[in-house]
């Protein structure tokens, strides 16, 4: 099975790409790494531990990481008024993040994969600040990642958070530039693509209905967050955008991509802008594929044939 290390700020969709990935015995995940984006630190910690625990898999670390951005100031998500995930949406089991910091972890396991010539892939669903960290304290981290699947990035599709970014480079634009700089390949899932997968109240009830108390948690955290917004996407449903990076380790033929170079914007008043030079204008080369298409259909039977595991156990 493939070994990853998920980074992540949960978040409801977050916490979809993290169920997906904790039932296929195809990933072998490591560890959590936490970082704070969509709310504070210790939210997205507790969060993240009690995603864990519903999955069964409790000896999956949880590790809390960085609790704000490198440079700008810190600006939350639009999940700011689940927060913590209520008791009654996500039940509390009492898992506790372990005591190591996430760069640490992230340094001491990326190293050792180095070394044993056998490297981790990094699915990145956050602002990318721990990953910065880990790259810029220690370069040699780099040797040990094979990819980093993440997705943040908006090229032709309107940002969410402010008309011009995404919001997880927009919550660390600077973290993002390390990142994009580091000469390890990316798998970036932009809003482009992410807004092709809309699930609808079918796939929800679904969900609930075969996919255990995961499934039941997803459902009740999709209904208490308004994803019908016609004005946007013309039709009912709700994007799940961090869950597409797990979709494409899992079954990469969903979604279609082309290499481009991609670069950021740290500074000004459109900081957190992303461009992807598809025609390869600055005759740099490509630094990352980005993903443009996505199986929607694919995609959701996908989530419902993985989260039925949680039923059937
Ligand atoms: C990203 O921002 C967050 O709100 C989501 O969890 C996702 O990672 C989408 O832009
Ligand atoms: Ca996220």
């Amino acid at each position: 099975s493939q070994r990853i290390i998920i980074d992540t700020d949960p978040g409801v969709d977050d916490a979809i790409a993290l169920w997906l990935a904790l039932a296929s015995p195809e990933l072998d995940v490591l560890g959590v790494t936490v970082v704070a984006g969509n709310v504070a630190l210790k939210d997205t910690v507790r969060n993240a531990c009690k995603i864990v625990a519903l999955s069964g898999k409790t000896a999956t670390p949880v590790f809390a990481g960085a609790p704000g951005p490198l440079v700008r100031e810190q600006v939350y998500g639009k999940y700011a008024h689940i927060g913590a995930f209520n008791d009654e949406l996500v039940p509390d089991t009492g898992l506790q993040p372990r005591a190591e910091h996430a760069v640490d972890f992230l340094v001491r396991t990326l190293r050792q994969a180095a070394e044993d010539n056998d490297p981790i892939s990094l699915c990145v669903i956050g602002p990318m600040t721990n990953i910065a960290l880990a790259l810029g304290m220690h370069p040699d981290v780099a040797r040990g990642i094979k990819q980093i699947v993440t997705m943040s990035c908006a090229f032709t599709a309107l940002g969410h958070r402010v008309p011009w970014a995404e919001f997880n480079v927009y919550a660390d634009p600077h973290a993002a530039e390390k990142v994009f700089n580091s000469g390890v390949p990316l798998i970036i899932m932009p809003l482009d693509m992410t807004f092709q997968a809309l699930i609808g109240a079918e796939d929800i009830g679904a969900l609930k209905q075969d996919g255990g108390l995961p499934g039941e948690s997803v459902a009740a955290l999709l209904n208490a967050f308004d994803r019908s917004d016609l004005s946007r996407f013309g039709r009912e449903g709700g994007p799940v955008h961090d869950a597409t990076t797990v979709a494409w380790l899992l079954q990469p033929g969903l979604f279609e991509g082309q290499p481009a170079r991609v670069g950021v914007a740290v500074s000004g008043h459109t900081a957190g802008y992303t461009y992807a030079d598809f025609w390869n204008k600055l005759a740099t080369p490509a630094n990352a594929v980005v993903m443009q298409t996505v199986d929607e259909s694919g995609f959701f039977s996908l989530i419902r044939r993985v989260f039925s595991r949680y039923g059937d156990s």
